[in-house]
Order: structure tokens, then sequence, then C-alpha cells
């Protein structure tokens, strides 16, 4: 990755990023710290569940490609109620702190407002500081924390704190 100048610019992802985006996931996953995806990552169930994202109307699933074919980061976004979408991103460790976290929630919020949507949620572990950070720099805030709520392979239950920005 060129990290010279404005970050690479996301775009809409197509059933050909499906493998790429599984190789993400299972990368972060694999830090065992951020996401609740954990690996290995099951590339059946994985490639069925993306696919909603990539080809539903009313879902996003926006990719920054890498030159070397592989990707720099992902967002998904899924209607959750009405008027409400919940959001999932990560980018690689090789390019955070490069802006792209940011030009994907731009972006997903450029979308939202076109959508008419008038909040954007998530959760995120309480541990996740730059994902917080991130967050709040949007304007998204902190609900009380859900204790135990999210189960790991080895058994324990991690915090998870709802974040939500209205639009
Ligand atoms: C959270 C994450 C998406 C941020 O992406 P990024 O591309 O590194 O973020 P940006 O470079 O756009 O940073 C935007 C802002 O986020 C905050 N931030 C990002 N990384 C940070 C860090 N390590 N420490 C503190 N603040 C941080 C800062 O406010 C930063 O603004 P600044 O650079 O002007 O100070 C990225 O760290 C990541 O993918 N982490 C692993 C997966 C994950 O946590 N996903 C979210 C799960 S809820």
């Amino acid at each position: 990755m060129n990290v010279a100048g404005d970050p690479p610019l996301p775009r809409a992802a197509s059933l050909a990023d499906v493998p790429v985006l599984g190789d993400l996931l299972e990368a972060v996953g694999a830090e065992g710290l951020w996401i609740a995806t954990e690996p290995p990552l099951d590339r059946r169930r994985f490639a069925f569940h993306i696919r909603s994202f990539i080809e539903r109307e009313n879902h996003l699933c926006l990719v920054v490609p890498d030159e070397d074919g592989s990707l720099l980061g992902e967002l998904t976004a899924r209607p959750e109620g009405r008027r409400c979408a919940a959001v999932g991103l990560c980018v690689a460790l090789r390019a955070r702190r490069n802006g792209i976290g940011s030009t994907l929630f731009q972006a997903c919020i450029e979308w939202a407002r076109a959508r008419n949507l008038s909040q954007l949620a998530l959760k995120v572990f309480p541990h996740n500081t730059a994902a917080r950070a991130l967050y709040a720099k949007f304007g998204f805030v902190e609900g009380a924390p859900e204790l135990r709520s999210i189960p790991r392979r080895n058994g324990d239950l991690w915090d998870a704190i709802p974040m939500s920005l209205a639009l």
C-alpha cells in the first residue's frame, strides 16, 4: 500500500470480492481482540452471509482494494428496524491510521442519508480504544455496556458497548 497522499476511496463490493473479504475478516479475527469473528472462518457460511450484503438493495458492502488485489478495508451495513442500519467495519493491520476507516464511515453516512435513515448503530468491545475513538469522532454516543453478551470460542463472554449516531 502506498501511504502517501489521500487514503484510497471505497467502492461497492462485488461477488468477485468475496474470497478477499474472507481473507481480511479472517486476518483481523486472528488478532483475537477486535471483532466477533474468530478463525477459522467457515468460508461457505461466510460467502452465503456476505452475498446478501452485496446483492440486497437495502444492504451495503464497501471495500477498499489494495494494489495487489487484497483488501485494505471493508464496511458492511444492514437494516435494523425501519430507519436504522447496523454497521461493521475493519481495516487491515498494515493499513491502519491512514484514514481508511474514516473514508469508509463517511461513505456509509452518505449512503444512510440518501436512504433517509435516521440512525446508525453498532457494538464495540470496551478495550477497542481505536474503534471507540473513530466512532466518537463521527459523533456516535455510547449506551450502557451489555455485560458478558458476546460469546467467544474459548467459552469466555465479553462485554459490548452499543453505540449509535443520529443522522
Ligand atoms: C477501528 C479501525 C476501523 C480504525 O480504522 P483506521 O483506518 O485505522 O482509522 P482512521 O485512520 O480513519 O482514524 C480515524 C480516527 O480514529 C481514531 N483512531 C484510529 N486508530 C486509533 C488508535 N490506534 N488509537 C486512538 N485513536 C485511533 C482517531 O480519532 C483517528 O483520527 P486521527 O487520526 O485524526 O487522530 C481499525 O483500527 C480496525 O480495523 N481495527 C480492527 C477491527 C475493528 O476494531 N473493527 C471495529 C470493530 S467494532
